[in-house]
Parts: C-alpha cells; structure tokens; sequence
C-alpha cells in the first residue's frame, strides 16, 4: 500500500508544474492560493483583467501555517518605457511588498490556511495597471511568498531596492539583501493592457 502511495506521489509530482512561470528563478513548486474577491487563480497564467484584480487579493497556503510570511507580487513584463513599452527594455516591475502575515484560523474544508496582515507595507498595495500595447501583450503578475524571519528587519540594502529600484527589481538579488531564504508558494496571473 505504501509502495503505491509512493508511485502516485511521484507520478503526481511529474505532471505538476511548478508555480513560478516558465524560466523564473527561483522555481517554487507550492501553490500560493491567490483570490480576487471570489474568483481564485486555479493555475498559473490565469487570465485576469485590470478590473478584477484592482482590489488586494487574499492569499493563503495549503496545510498549517505556523510563521509569519512575507508577500510580494511582481510584474515580469514591464517596460523602461512605460509610456511607449516597445521602445523600451523588458524589465521586472516591483509592485507591492506586505509583511507580517499570519494564519487567521485553521485551515479550511478544502485545506487551506487564509493568511492576512494589518501591515501596509514595506510597499503598498499597487494594482496591475499594464498599458496598452498593439499587438496586445499580457503582462505575468507573479506572487512570492516567504516565511519572514522572527524579528525580521528590512536591512537597508534591500530596502533601497524596495523604495528605489522597483523598474528593474531583482528578486534574487533582493532575497540575498533581504536575509530571506528562498520563497516557499508562488502563483502567477497574467493582465493585458
Ligand atoms: C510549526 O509547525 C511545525 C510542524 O507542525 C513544527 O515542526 C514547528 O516547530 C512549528 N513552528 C513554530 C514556530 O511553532
Ligand atoms: C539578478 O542579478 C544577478 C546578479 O547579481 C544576475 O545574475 C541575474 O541575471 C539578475 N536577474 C535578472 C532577472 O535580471
């Protein structure tokens, strides 16, 4: 019984993908429950629109969720022309960073945790906003979550990074100055302008 169990995990583990988007470093396998209002990102790449995803989403995990998390969420598909994005270079856009989350109760039915924060920071909330391009091209809002170390203190290399250099963020870069270990859950859900 064991053995099967073990097969099926594995068998499961080979068609699940991971949740960060093709090429992102670096690679999460677990899914971050990401919902706007009601509607949840089931995979990875989901088509949203700037309408529903204008408002904060909440996010949550699967299983117990006994720490305290950090959340950032990024746009992979800027540009250093916003306002003429084909004259410009790709670049990542920094969004929003929200610390200090926690389970607000068991994990439900479904088993998963809800995680919220009364934090506004170390970046607020700042909705997708792509602009339009022709032909139209989908931005990827990529969601990161990391366990927050206990009396975490933002050094200040990484909070210049998230103050002043958010076209063009670094999120490997962010993560050695931020003293995080790597993101445990991520999901992606891609905007159009
Ligand atoms: C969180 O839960 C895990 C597994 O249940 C346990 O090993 C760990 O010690 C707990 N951590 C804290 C900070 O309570
Ligand atoms: C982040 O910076 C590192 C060097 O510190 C570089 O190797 C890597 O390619 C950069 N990542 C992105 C997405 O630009």
């Amino acid at each position: 019984m064991k053995a099967v169990n073990i097969v099926s995990a594995l068998i499961f583990a080979g068609v699940s993908s991971a949740q960060t988007p093709a090429g992102f470093t670096p690679i999460v396998a677990e899914k971050l429950e990401v919902t706007f209002g009601t509607k949840n990102i089931a995979t990875g790449g989901q088509a949203m629109t700037k309408a529903e995803t204008s408002r904060q989403p909440t996010i949550g995990i699967s299983g117990p969720a006994n720490q305290t998390y950090v959340w950032m969420l990024i746009d992979l598909d800027a540009s250093t022309n916003f306002a003429n994005p084909r004259a410009g270079q790709p670049a990542t856009y920094l969004h929003t960073v929200l610390r200090d989350f926690k389970a607000t109760g068991a994990a439900s039915g479904d088993g998963v945790t809800t995680l919220t924060t009364t934090a506004n920071g170390p970046v607020a909330w700042f909705a997708p906003q792509p602009p339009a391009e022709n032909p139209p091209h989908p931005h990827r809002y990529t969601n990161l979550l990391w366990e927050q170390p206990v009396n975490w203190q933002i050094p200040s290399a990484a909070n210049t990074m998230l103050q002043n250099q958010r076209l063009g963020f670094n999120v490997t870069n962010f993560i050695t100055a931020a003293g995080l270990s790597n993101p445990i859950a991520a999901n992606y859900f891609n905007v159009t302008g």
